[in-house]
């Protein structure tokens, strides 16, 4: 099928869920709009600790699943900020399953998504120059 990951990711995930019978179709595997919810999610909560700002979801990739998801496999979700607009924030998301039983991970799928930051309004607000804040170092401020 799809290619496996053998090493630890580098960063920690964003997101970590364990899948369960409730998440499958009538054959058994997760269904893509469950992992797609988890993509944008993580995706979501980088940009928006980025942008100290709420974000929506103005543009997704195209996105394959290289592997299938299992109920009981433990899914990692990876996300990071790897452009800055004005008012927008592109992200890169990666999911991996790790399937306990077995004890392999498995790459599921990648994408890049692109969020706008909004005022209270709705409205698309500028990005502020970086992510942190004085006096607290690098510690996240949004979720
Ligand atoms: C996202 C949204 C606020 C942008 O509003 P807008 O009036 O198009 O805003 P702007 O024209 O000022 O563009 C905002 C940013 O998005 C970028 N952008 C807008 N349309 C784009 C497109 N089709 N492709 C790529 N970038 C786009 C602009 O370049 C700008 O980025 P920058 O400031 O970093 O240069 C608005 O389209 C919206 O609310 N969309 C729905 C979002 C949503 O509900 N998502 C969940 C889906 S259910």
């Amino acid at each position: 099928m799809g290619s496996s990951v053998e090493q630890p990711h580098p960063n920690e995930p964003i997101i970590r869920a364990l899948m369960m019978p409730k998440d499958t179709n009538h054959h058994g595997t997760v269904f893509g709009g469950t992992i797609l919810s988890l993509v944008d999610q993580a995706g979501g909560i980088v940009a928006a600790r980025r942008a100290r700002a709420d974000v929506v979801t103005l543009q997704m990739d195209a996105v394959v699943f290289h592997n299938p998801v299992f109920p009981g496999d433990l899914v990692s979700v990876y996300a990071e900020v790897i452009n800055v607009g004005r008012t927008s924030i592109k992200t890169r998301v990666q999911v991996l399953a790790h399937r306990r039983l077995a004890g392999e991970q498995v790459h599921v799928t990648s994408a890049q998504l692109v969020f706008v930051a909004i005022d209270p309004e709705g409205r698309p607000m500028p990005v502020p120059p970086d992510g942190t804040v004085p006096g607290e170092g690098n510690r996240s401020t949004g979720g």
